[in-house]
């Protein structure tokens, strides 16, 4: 099939590599044409793995090209996918003004009839809303082609997304229409062959399918990493109760890893704008507020610990920080917590040394130029050079090569040996045993049953009388 992807950010890249990879045409447009100049020589904007080689393949064999025009496009395709931003607005809510500023275009530029699939995330109705720009602007030039728009959301994770691409749980084809229900079934056919995968549902449904899904991932992690804030003032280890639960099949282990809160481009956002649509109905979000409030609260969680045990001046201190991406696999910045503790941590003096294996130059890019100037923050060669002369290491993303750290190295290059770890990723008897001040997320600082947490926390109330 000949397929046109509108928007060569992170999904659309992903979406029209994936399918010329399967053997389609794929033409990807997008306005930026220093971004189409890079994409033809098969340099991709972001670090995507795996998605370099299938550029460059696809490219070769000419299965997949990139343009800066969308009338040209226009001219033979078939099925057009809309997979451009949809940034919040001041509100929350979705900014849809670049989806209905595809949808415009289309309206001038179709030759044919066409089937036009939504990718982005769009709150329910926007489907309705890019069909009826269309129309609009085929009848101002008296056009009379049938267009239908079809809600296929997207469920690919950053530093995973050829992989889910590739090997989807379920794809979800939300349509009214049976012509546009069968060619996409076609399309997507190479990748239903072993398992049904296909899901097929009105467009409102699969519009909220995407939402609901991303609200629900976010609430896991949320109503974990408040329990974890109890078991922290219980003196209980959240990582026992972590497996505990976990092993209950209608709970599951995915996504209850307590942490220094959700970032990215989709959970923060998409719970933001579930939010607004909810409101607009009349209907109070208690949930999805409460998600959203615990991550911000989560996202403090680091620097509040480091307050409690140096003070609000850390202009002595020096602080190394191991990962600065919301996640491991990616040099995405976007709403990481890394930010928020940098924010905390050089408002107060102190210096900070970081260190990511893929973030630096986004976070060159990205961070407040001054934070460099004033060298509040270095960014050091590799992870063991961040850690010379700090008074501690704090621990944000967790990716692979921090993992099992040579503990000796790093007592001998750390001014102090503490460490605050906001992933969970070492053993804090382990990290004791080493001479270290361990502090985690969820993790009581000793193992302490509740009649020493009494003698230990004498706050007012908890005393024996
Ligand atoms: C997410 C969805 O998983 C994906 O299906 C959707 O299409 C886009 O949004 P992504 O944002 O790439 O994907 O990252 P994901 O792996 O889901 O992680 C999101 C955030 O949650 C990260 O900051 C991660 O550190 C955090 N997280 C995840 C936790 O804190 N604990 C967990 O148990 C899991």
């Amino acid at each position: 099939m000949n397929l046109t992807i509108i928007g060569t950010g992170y999904v659309g890249l992903v979406t029209g590599t994936c399918f010329a990879e399967m053997g389609h045409h794929v033409t990807c447009v997008d306005v930026d044409a220093r971004k189409v100049a890079q994409l033809r020589q098969g340099k991709s904007p972001i670090f995507e793995p795996g998605l370099d080689d299938f550029l460059k393949r696809n490219i070769a064999q000419k299965r997949l090209s990139f343009s800066t025009s969308l009338a040209d496009a226009c001219d033979s395709g078939e099925v057009f996918f809309i997979a451009v931003g949809t940034p919040p607005d001041q509100d929350g809510s979705a900014d849809l003004q670049h989806v209905l500023e595809v949808a415009r275009q289309l309206g001038e530029h179709l030759k044919s009839d066409a089937i036009v699939v939504d990718k982005s995330t769009v709150p329910v109705g926007t489907a309705r809303m890019v069909q009826e720009t269309i129309e609009h602007h085929l009848q101002h030039r008296g056009a009379d082609h049938r267009v239908v728009v079809v809600s296929n959301p997207e469920f690919l994770k950053e530093g995973a997304a050829i992989n889910d691409f590739m090997k989807p749980d379920r794809i979800i084809i939300g349509t009214e229409d049976a012509h546009a229900r069968e060619r996409l079934a076609e399309l997507y056919a190479p990748f239903n062959r072993n398992h049904q995968r296909l899901l097929f549902m009105g467009t409102r449904d699969a519009e909220m399918t995407k939402y609901a899904a991303n609200a629900m991932l976010a609430t896991k992690i949320s109503f974990m990493n408040e329990v974890a804030h109890l078991c922290e003032a219980l003196g209980v280890d959240v990582e026992n109760v972590r497996l505990g639960i976990g092993s209950d099949e209608r709970i599951g282990y995915h996504f209850i890893y307590p942490g220094c809160g959700y970032g990215g481009s989709c959970f923060p956002k998409d719970v933001r704008a579930l939010c607004h649509m909810a409101r607009d109905q009349g209907i109070e979000p208690g949930i999805l507020d409460a998600v959203e409030r615990r991550n911000q609260a989560q996202k403090e969680r680091l620097a509040q610990k480091i307050i409690a045990r140096y003070g609000e001046d850390l202009s002595a201190l020096t602080f190394a920080l191991w990962g600065l991406a919301f996640k491991p696999g990616t040099d995405d910045l976007r709403e990481a917590p890394s930010r928020t503790l940098l924010e905390h941590l050089i408002a107060r003096g102190a210096r900070i040394q970081a260190y990511d294996p893929v973030a630096m130059e986004a976070a060159r890019e990205h961070f407040p130029k001054e934070w460099f100037d004033r060298r509040h923050l270095m960014l050091a060669e590799h992870q063991y050079a961040a850690l010379e002369g700090v008074d501690a290491l704090i621990l944000v993303t967790e990716w692979k090569p921090f993992r099992h750290p040579d503990l000796g190295a790093m007592a001998r290059l750390m001014r102090q040996r503490v460490v605050f770890d906001g992933r969970n990723q070492y053993d804090p008897h382990q990290m004791r045993a080493a001479g270290f001040y361990y502090d985690a997320i969820g993790r009581s600082s000793e193992s302490r049953d509740p009649a020493t947490i009494i003698a230990l926390d004498p706050r007012p109330g908890s005393q024996p009388r």
